[in-house]
């Protein structure tokens, strides 16, 4: 693979790679000396059409401890404003001697678009509702690292998953590593067509809990939703919010993930994001040995 576009158009295999060279890359970074020369030839053009705080700064991270050159581009600041298409944009900016673009596009779609018009080596960081490959892969790397393994455990990711592209690239890559996933949440906010990925779907929240090994927490995207939406947030919280009450009541002891950004007291509350049982910020450490070892991977097939 020249790109990483989503998690549908890479294997088992693929994702077994990219997680043992995460795995090494970890322990990169957790040296006194945390750089390695291995991208010193590269230069890599981070390009965000929308906004982010993790995604952002851990492909930074990544590029700089690999050693690669960067640019930084954010589309609020930029020519778009005044017309500028995606195509000539992004070509001005390889004129400029890029070999590897990063972009978060609200568009399901850019990524694959671009890659077929551009040159360069594209790398999906978040596109519209449709994939976040890399956020999918630091979630089994994190599952991996704390449980052994993520092949026969149970996954249930808990939310707003009509609007989640973090929801879509979990669900194909924790599938395709083997483990069971179901989804849960109001009826409002699962796409119907769930079903045919061959998840599981619980709209009673406390039995989705029983069931699983590792509960991940979506944020309510509201930046995407159109309509008005039920529930309301109070009363999601009531329904879908993850207290410590609740999670001290459940049959056993499972693990809580949250992609960030969090609404504390909405989908989860502070007690639980901040308890022994959340794994939040390992998954963001996490990020950058992931996004290391894409890129380094990525590298060796520039053609
Ligand atoms: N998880 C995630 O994509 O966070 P950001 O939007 O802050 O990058």
């Amino acid at each position: 693979n020249r790109h990483l576009l989503g998690i549908k158009y890479i294997d088992r295999n693929d994702i077994d790679l990219i997680l043992d060279t995460a795995k090494n890359f970890k322990e990169v970074i957790n040296r006194p000396i945390k750089k390695v020369p291995s991208l010193r030839d590269i230069t890599i053009a981070n390009i965000f059409f929308e906004n982010s705080t993790r995604t952002k700064l851990s492909f930074e991270l990544a590029e700089k401890r690999l050693s690669a050159d960067i640019v930084n581009f954010a589309a609020s600041s930029s020519s778009v404003s005044k017309g500028e298409t995606l195509i000539d944009t992004v070509n001005n900016i390889l004129s400029m001697k890029v070999d590897m673009v990063v972009m978060r596009h609200p568009y399901p779609g850019a990524g694959v678009f671009l890659s077929k018009h551009v040159k360069a080596q594209i790398v999906n960081a978040g596109d519209g509702a449709h994939e976040h490959p890399t956020q999918a892969l630091l979630d089994a790397f994190s599952i991996q690292e704390k449980l052994g393994t993520v092949t026969g455990k149970k996954v249930v990711i808990v939310g707003d998953i009509l609007h989640s592209r973090v929801a879509i690239s979990n669900i194909l890559c924790l599938q395709k590593l083997g483990a069971e996933v179901m989804v849960c949440g109001p009826t409002t906010l699962i796409p119907k067509h769930i079903a045919s990925l061959g998840v599981r779907v619980e709209h009673d929240l406390r039995k989705a809990l029983n069931w699983c090994d590792v509960a991940n927490m979506l944020r309510i995207q509201l930046e995407r939703q159109d309509i008005k939406y039920f529930p309301s947030l109070r009363e999601y919280a009531m329904m879908y919010g993850l207290d410590k009450k609740l999670l001290q009541s459940l049959d056993k002891e499972i693990i809580v993930m949250h992609p960030g950004p969090i609404n504390r007291g909405v989908e989860i509350t502070s007690d639980v994001a901040d308890s022994g049982q959340s794994i939040i910020l390992d998954q963001v450490e996490n990020g950058v040995a992931v996004r290391m070892a894409v890129l380094y991977l990525l590298a060796a097939q520039k053609e």
